[in-house]
């Protein structure tokens, strides 16, 4: 038999004599031949954090995620940790009064992610911290760079994300990852960590992020759903038509200086993934975004998937595609499950 099914057609014979279902009999002949696993270490888990003491938020659209306040956080971080979860990815909801025009709370060193990227150093010094670079936590418009004129502008845009990269840094984050999209701003971030003395700190960049209506409840969770309104983020977020477009945007990230580099959303896009990783062999991330848990969460709420089941099924799938890991809402809940196989 050739590698190709179709030249093997002629030489079928009747009853078979290859049998694929051999190697499915037993489970010792299934985990004996088992290409890709998940390991808690393919596991990043998003999170995010809101102000004041002893507060958690639930969020209606995400079901079991919850906005904490840095104090119940630095525990959960801990509970993470001690499963064997290597990062945690931080997301702010910055409070209204102080989102503005230009996101000026971005590079405030006093900001709330400043503040939990030190508390949780301190508490949990052996976690990794990834700090998302953009602006929309902070802008009263909900866009990710600076509106000028109704543009997003990119040059001015990568100006206020170094001083955000260098302000996250200064505070302690390991690796910060770009999620806005701006042309060239890899490259800008990486000169300004390095000018500023940080040349240790890692770059994870959003390289192929597409304009995705499955972030729709993460918008909720950071509250800038109700900044962003009825407006897009077409004009810096892919098109999801492209995919093409994504070693591009990958050669881009991965020549101006990209340690890492991710594609976003996960599942519905595990194409891409497969892609990038055949094409540049460098460590690709998927995330597995907020809508595609909040589907998940829904189905088996309904009792139409088995929750647990699908869990791992869908971050098995990441790693087939090509993923070295996953950034998942599901860390913590699918750790303990791997934990009890
Ligand atoms: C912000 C950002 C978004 C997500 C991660 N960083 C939303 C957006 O681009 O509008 C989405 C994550 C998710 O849906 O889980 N730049």
């Amino acid at each position: 038999m050739t590698n190709n099914p179709n030249e093997s057609v002629p030489h079928i014979h009747w009853p078979p004599i290859i049998r694929p279902r051999r190697l499915r009999t037993t489970p010792w002949i299934r985990n004996m031949v088992s290409e890709h696993r998940v390991t808690v270490n393919d596991l990043i888990w998003p999170v995010f954090i809101q102000e004041g003491n002893n507060l958690r938020t639930s969020i209606a659209s995400m079901p079991g995620v919850e906005r904490l306040s840095i104090d119940l956080l630095t525990l959960a971080v801990k509970e993470a940790r001690d499963l064997g979860i290597p990062a945690i990815a931080l997301f702010p909801a910055t409070p209204t009064n102080l989102k503005t025009q230009d996101g000026e709370e971005a590079f405030n060193p006093e900001n709330l992610v400043c503040r939990t990227i030190r508390a949780i150093k301190a508490a949990v010094p052996d976690i990794g911290i990834i700090c998302d670079v953009a602006l929309d936590p902070y802008t009263s418009h909900g866009q990710d760079g600076l509106v000028r004129n109704g543009v997003v502008v990119n040059d001015e845009t990568v100006e206020v994300l170094c001083k955000q990269s260098v302000v996250q840094a200064r505070a302690g984050c390991d690796v910060i990852a770009p999620s806005d999209m701006m042309d060239g701003r890899v490259g800008a971030i990486r000169k300004a960590l390095d000018n500023a003395g940080f040349s240790h700190v890692a770059i994870l960049s959003y390289a192929a992020k597409y304009a995705s209506a499955f972030y729709g409840p993460f918008r909720d969770a950071v509250g800038s759903a109700n900044n962003l309104g009825k407006s897009d983020k077409k004009t810096y977020q892919m098109d999801p038509s492209n995919s093409s477009e994504a070693l591009r945007e990958v050669a881009l990230d991965i020549a101006e200086g990209a340690d890492m580099v991710m594609v976003k959303p996960g599942m519905p896009y595990l194409d891409v993934v497969a892609r990038v990783k055949d094409a540049f062999k460098v460590p690709t991330f998927a995330y597995q975004v907020s809508g595609e848990y909040a589907m998940l969460c829904a189905a088996a709420a309904n009792g139409w998937l088995d929750r647990e089941k699908v869990i791992l099924e869908s971050l098995l799938s990441f790693k087939r595609a090509g993923a070295d890991g996953v950034l998942t809402y599901f860390a913590v809940e699918a750790a303990k499950l791997l934990k009890a196989q």
